[in-house]
């Protein structure tokens, strides 16, 4: 049996049932446990979507919810994980499988209500991933303070006069929770998260996080070759981004969603170069958060 310990914590094992591979994915912690239903609960209502015939989820099989903590089962997805993808095709592959990420969004933007600006939740939010970055033992409290007085910054000074699309999103749409089939004109979608305001802008933002802040790349386990991968993200997130900047609420508020963001995985991060990287953008997003507005 294989066993794989995931970075959220969760265990992934492969097994066999019925003859099919499958992949059972667990936790046992209980605070953790309520994170992974509702991702399970995600994905199975992804995985029975009709409107999208070229992106699916794996259908959640079963699921277990005991002491011992919480799991759920699906079948195991033959494809190429998102970053060994772009790193290995052609830019009309990659071409396909950005058609797809961006119907996916173009679907979750269909399917929302149109709100006001969260503010208090953001507040809420920020209080949380303060308290989070307390305790990471990697970053001083100077680097925490100053990356959470930039953010708050940003939110004091932010006129929320633009109404915010809310509805679904996957929630953690990283090329490392994707894989593609037959050469990108197929994507299935693995690893759905809640998310402190479920919209597509966060969606947005992380795929930005991979090709604008290359994310995925610093997780992966494989061999890269950085230029190429640095080079087709450059492409990628050009593309992306033109095609987001036509939505007003996407230039007011992508700036402050990837602050947060950053900041989210910042309290998370276990390594020290992945800490100084997370730094970095934080910097970098932050300087260059007024050129949306043109
Ligand atoms: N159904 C599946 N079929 C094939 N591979 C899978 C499946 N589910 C998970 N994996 C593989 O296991 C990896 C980790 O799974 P997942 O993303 O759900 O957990 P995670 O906690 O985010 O772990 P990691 O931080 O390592 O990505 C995935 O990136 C993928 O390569
Ligand atoms: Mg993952």
């Amino acid at each position: 049996m294989f066993v794989h310990q995931g970075h959220s914590g969760c265990r992934l094992e492969l097994l066999t049932a019925d003859g099919q591979s499958v992949v059972r994915k667990s936790t046992q912690s209980v605070s953790y446990g309520t994170r992974l239903r509702r991702q399970a609960d995600k994905q199975e209502a992804f995985s029975h979507q009709t409107r999208l015939s070229t992106i699916s989820a794996p259908p959640v099989l079963s699921i277990e919810d005991g002491n011992g903590g919480f799991s759920f089962v699906m079948p195991f997805v033959a494809g190429l994980d998102g970053v060994t993808f772009v790193q290995r095709s052609s830019r009309g592959e990659i071409n396909a499988l950005m058609r797809q990420l961006l119907a996916l969004v173009d679907d979750y933007l269909d399917q929302c209500d149109w709100q006001a600006f969260p503010r208090e939740t953001f507040e809420q939010k920020l209080i949380d991933i303060g308290d989070k970055l307390k305790t990471n033992m990697l970053l001083s409290k100077g680097q925490a303070q100053g990356a959470m007085r930039e953010v708050q910054s940003v939110l004091a000074a932010l006129a929320s006069d633009e109404k915010l699309p809310v509805g679904h999103c996957h929630g953690d749409l990283t090329l490392a929770n994707m894989h593609t089939l037959l050469m990108g004109d197929q994507l299935v979608l693995i690893d759905f998260l809640d998310s402190f305001v479920e919209t597509p802008l966060q969606d947005m933002v992380k795929l930005r996080q991979d090709t604008r802040y290359m994310w995925s790349s610093l997780l992966y386990r494989g061999q890269l070759d950085r230029v190429r991968h640095t080079i087709t993200m450059r492409y990628m997130d050009a593309a992306l981004d033109t095609h987001f900047r036509q939505h007003n609420f996407y230039r007011k508020y992508y700036p402050i969603f990837q602050q947060v963001s950053l900041l989210r995985v910042l309290s998370y991060a276990t390594r020290a170069d992945i800490v100084h990287h997370i730094l970095n953008c934080l910097e970098h997003n932050f300087t260059h958060r007024t050129e949306y507005e043109r």
